[in-house]
């Protein structure tokens, strides 16, 4: 969703912002603006477009001043335009503020300040904040007025604001559904939607928990609970180094992040599970709540859990309030990279009273906190909107909760020989990136990754494509499949592979493209192209194995379609919204 950021102290504001909200940029790329205060006067620079063009065009970092707050917006209310990029700011341009979420009463009290005169230049639910903000700084000092307007708002906010006529000097955050945290400098503070836009100044950061209040100086920090009495949050350090953020000579951060994965394997399987291992040994009944890429995984968690003879099942997690009835008896595990997701913790929230693990690779996330229990990815920022190495983390815990983590000592190794597979995929490619639709097929435990692959390449190509257990194809899909559609079939030698070999057939039989990974010399004679995967693989391993080509197969017709597949159009990393 929307990224924030903001910084007090001695360097210049604006190239701190400008800096953060490149680092933010996953998060939304439609428009982007900076509010720095310079001799108490705000100066405002904001439009449509992504933060390098915008940031050019307009010049941010010739902006004086030490004190200021940035925008990246993914639109929600409004349409993408100049006027509804953030910071917003009231009419006087003495009060700005940037939020991320959604203000559901924007029409009770948008009314009430237009019948107080109070005059809006957008159409943004955002632009509400500072108006109201003046308007209760009207009978009481900024941060009392400040805490009467977050809790004013219903629905969701991270919000920066900040008063030229404050004679503090402050920033004033705010946070409730959306992820904000502060980060802790000497003689300088920040503040940010997530860690990497802070990581090239501090490793310390303390996470707001729901409902909180906070000001920021220059010296330190204070942090308030809605009643308005103050509370000590934790502080956390992460060893993340800057530059894993940085794209580290490679094109797109997807790229680099895909090759990352030979490294960051050994980090996930060195992660400690054996708590949530232990629950999961309690339960018999076992719900997963998650949504996309994660979802995917979540649906070998749920696979594999069956196998055990659990009763397991994985819910895409909008949809879990209406559909299941989770009770005491079942344990809930949500998996979520950004542990920000607002689908899913609304399914932890209808799970009630049911105990929870949480899998996710954001330390201090709220998932963590309305969990039980926590496994980590450990693998490291993700930047690239499409993920990749942490699907390959959750991967590597959810095998790791089943099998235990002698048999991925292997996967390191795995994982680099399917990357030098990378000239053979660019080949490949070259025959996709003309098509209109694609379609993955794989059978078992492997049609997760179907389903991944085909997600992956359809968000970066925008190339339409779906994903079904290989048998499904005949019960309508088929109609489809003509001269030269591409089919990619996950095929590896197992118990499923005659039936999956059957419905290949039928695709070759209709002209069909076969595009197959596979360790199966019959497949590779039915295939147009055919990746190989290594002999004798211990099956278990089978997902990862197919996965890497798929990632690099994707990335491939999207850099050939002239698409950015680091930003790709309409979508945002972390969506906080349901
Ligand atoms: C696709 C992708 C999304 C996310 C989904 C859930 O490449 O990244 O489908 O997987 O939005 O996000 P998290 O895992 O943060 O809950």
């Amino acid at each position: 969703m929307c990224g924030i950021i903001g910084y007090i102290g001695l360097r210049k504001a604006s190239e701190v912002l400008t800096e953060g909200l490149k680092r933010l940029e996953y998060r939304g790329y439609d428009s982007v603006g900076i509010a720095v205060v310079n001799n108490r006067q705000l100066e405002i620079k904001k439009d449509r477009g992504m933060v390098d063009e915008v940031s050019s065009a307009l010049q941010f970092t010739t902006v004086e001043g030490n004190i200021g707050v940035g925008h990246t917006r993914w639109a929600t209310n409004g349409v993408v335009c100049r006027e509804n990029a953030h910071p917003h700011f009231n009419e006087k341009k003495t009060i700005v503020a940037v939020h991320n979420g959604v203000v559901e009463n924007v029409s009770e009290l948008r009314g009430m300040l237009e019948e107080k005169e109070y005059r809006f230049s957008s159409d943004t639910d955002s632009e509400i904040i500072p108006h109201l903000l003046e308007e209760n700084h009207k009978t009481q000092p900024l941060l009392q007025a400040f805490m009467e307007t977050a809790a004013q708002l219903k629905g969701s906010y991270a919000i920066v604001a900040l008063s030229t006529e404050d004679t503090g000097e402050r920033l004033l955050l705010a946070r409730k559904n959306s992820p904000l945290i502060i980060g802790v400098g000497r003689g300088e503070m920040f503040c940010a939607s997530d860690i990497p836009a802070m990581l090239p100044y501090t490793k310390t950061f303390v996470p707001l928990e729901e409902g909180d209040v906070a000001v920021l100086t220059r010296h330190g920090y204070k942090i308030f609970s809605p009643d308005g009495s103050e509370v000590e949050r934790r502080q956390i350090t992460v060893d993340w180094d800057a530059e894993l953020a940085q794209k580290g000579g490679y094109p797109h951060f997807m790229l680099k992040e895909i090759f990352d994965q030979r490294h960051f394997i050994n980090e996930t399987i060195a992660s400690d599970i054996s708590s949530a291992r232990q629950l999961i040994d309690e339960y018999e009944k076992i719900d997963v709540v998650a949504c996309g890429t994660s979802y995917h995984a979540g649906m070998l968690l749920a696979y594999l859990l069956s196998e055990k003879g659990k009763i397991s099942q994985a819910y895409i997690a909008s949809d879990y309030q209406f559909i299941a009835k989770p009770g005491k008896k079942t344990l809930a595990i949500a998996i979520s990279q950004s542990g920000e997701t607002a689908d899913v913790l609304q399914a932890l929230r209808h799970a009630g009273d049911s105990r929870k693990i949480a899998i996710t690779n954001t330390v201090g996330s709220t998932i963590t906190r309305v969990s039980d229990e926590t496994v980590y990815l450990n693998s490291g920022p993700e930047i690239g909107v499409a993920a990749t190495k942490t699907f390959t983390s959750q991967l590597a815990i959810v095998s790791k909760l089943i099998y235990g983590k002698q048999r991925l000592e292997p996967l390191s190794g795995l994982i680099g020989k399917m990357l030098e597979k990378e000239n053979q995929i660019k080949e490949i490619a070259t025959g996709l990136a003309g098509k209109e639709h694609a379609f993955f097929i794989a059978r078992g435990m492997n049609v997760p990754i179907a389903y991944e692959g085909s997600l992956k390449f359809k968000e970066i190509t925008y190339i339409h494509s779906e994903a079904y257990p290989g048998g499904e194809l005949k019960h309508g899909t088929l109609s489809l499949i003509t001269e030269g559609v591409p089919v990619i079939a996950l095929a590896p030698r197992d118990k499923a592979l005659p039936k999956l070999f059957g419905n290949i057939k039928e695709v070759k039989a209709r002209g069909g493209m076969v595009v197959s990974v596979t360790n199966d010399g019959e497949v590779e004679k039915e295939s147009d192209y055919s990746v190989r995967i290594p002999e004798g693989l211990d099956p278990a391993l089978y997902p990862f194995a197919l996965v890497v080509p798929l990632q690099l197969l994707a990335y491939h017709v999207s850099v050939l379609k002239g698409i950015n597949p680091d930003k790709p159009r309409n979508l945002a990393k972390s969506v906080t919204v349901e």
